[in-house]
């Protein structure tokens, strides 16, 4: 998650009853690290299963459970709470509470709160399988969806009540990533994103090989920034221990030739390609069946090499390219090499780090090169950077229909 990207967004968050409570302590926390100002508002049934002092210490603000809170001077907390909020968020949403807002029912203070709202709402629904399935909460979530509101999930896996299938609540981490997603503006939507991402390896025997230091930081925060951006996100990724962004088709390849093959077959869907991984130059031209031995009576191995395809300069040579972007990491005079790069990998942007030491840490600094010139973008976290650089792509964008 990126510093503070839910920044000055103020959120009602709806607890109703269910054991899925227990997640929205984690997923409060994680609001509120982003940035975000939740105010809680809990159902009686929800009390039952966390109570509002947990909830007040997470949030950091007082609960309100009751339509008759006498705290609101007016006496009006079920307008009041609304009127400054970016959105409110139903988690855990119950079968109850569904069939509530599907009919308009206001009796108590978080289900008048939605229907007295003018801001949008989002449902994270968490129940049995069996309830999940009953053709009225189908008919309800149907109507909830015409409506215009949001529903996030549910998830499938083993229940609280021992059985397994569809209703369980999206986990917190992934509840917030799809509340962070909703809130990203949609600068790409309807375009489809092709990214490579992380270091490749390049086996001498089945159990040694050559790789570099490449984290795939970078280009997983680009996928994720992408697909918040509403795009269509494929990411192939070399080996990298990171978990996949939510909402991104991932491919994960071990080496150059296996990124290659999968960028090929995927590129003439793609609108945009981005090449962050740091592919290895060269692979051995034979490699090994059987680990190599180790004796003092051997000769040291001695390997020859020969150069792995360049990818994106194969990209950018198709016949009708996606808008390709690579990336550059160099030693040193960047300002010469990044835009000599740019022009011999025939791509309309790339985008250099500076400063070579950027592999495996968690912010970085770039400068974008284009036939225009170049431009420094400020030092960030590589999340907020990742988001820079999506708008920078989306300003650049030919238009859809000429795209290809
Ligand atoms: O030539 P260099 O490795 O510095 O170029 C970096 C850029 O080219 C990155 O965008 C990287 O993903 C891409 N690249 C590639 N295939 C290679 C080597 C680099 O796609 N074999």
């Amino acid at each position: 998650m990126a510093t503070a990207e839910l920044a000055g967004k103020h959120l009602v968050l709806g607890m109703t009853g269910g054991i899925a409570c227990y997640k929205i302590a984690e997923l409060t926390r994680l609001l509120t690290k982003a940035g975000a100002t939740v105010q809680v508002v809990m159902t009686e049934a929800a009390t039952q299963f966390i109570t509002p002092v947990t909830m007040q210490a997470l949030s950091g603000r007082p609960v309100y459970t009751n339509q008759w809170d006498a705290r609101m001077p007016n006496n009006m907390a079920h307008i009041d709470l609304s009127r400054e909020a970016d959105a409110i968020v139903i988690a855990p949403a119950s079968t109850d509470f569904l069939a509530k807002l599907a009919h308009g029912m206001a009796d108590d203070l978080l289900a008048t709160l939605c229907v007295a709202r003018d801001c949008p709402l989002l449902v994270v629904p968490a129940m049995n399988r069996q309830m999940w399935q009953n053709p009225a909460t189908q008919r309800n979530v149907a109507q909830l969806r015409a409506d215009g509101v949001e529903v996030l999930g549910p998830d499938s896996g083993p229940q609280a009540c021992g059985e397994i299938g569809d209703g369980r609540m999206l986990e917190a981490a992934a509840t917030y990533e799809a509340i962070a997603s909703f809130f990203a503006p949609k600068i790409l939507s309807g375009r489809r994103v092709l990214l490579t991402a992380g270091p490749t390896f390049e086996p001498l025997d089945p159990v040694r090989g050559i790789t570099n230091r490449s984290s795939g930081k970078m280009g997983f925060a680009l996928a994720r920034a992408a697909q918040q951006a509403g795009a269509d996100v494929h990411l192939v990724a070399g080996p990298v221990a990171l978990e996949t962004p939510w909402g991104v088709f991932r491919e994960d390849v071990q080496t150059a030739g296996q990124m290659h093959d999968a960028v090929m077959r995927s590129v003439a869907d793609a609108d945009i390609f981005i090449g962050v991984a740091a592919v290895v130059d060269w692979r051995v031209d034979h490699t090994s069946e059987h680990k190599i031995k180790k004796a003092a009576d051997r000769a040291l191995p001695v390997f020859s090499f020969v150069e792995n395809p360049d990818i994106l300069a194969a990209v950018a040579k198709l016949p009708h390219p996606p808008f390709a972007v690579g990336f550059a990491a160099e030693s040193g005079d960047l300002e010469v090499h990044g835009e000599e790069k740019r022009v011999r990998k025939n791509v309309p942007l790339l985008i250099g780090n500076l400063g070579p030491l950027t592999f495996g840490m968690d912010d970085n600094e770039v400068i974008l090169f284009e036939a225009a010139g170049a431009t420094r973008l400020p030092r960030a976290d590589k999340q907020t950077l990742a988001r820079a650089l999506i708008a920078e792509i989306a300003k650049r964008l030919p238009d859809t229909s000429l795209i290809r």
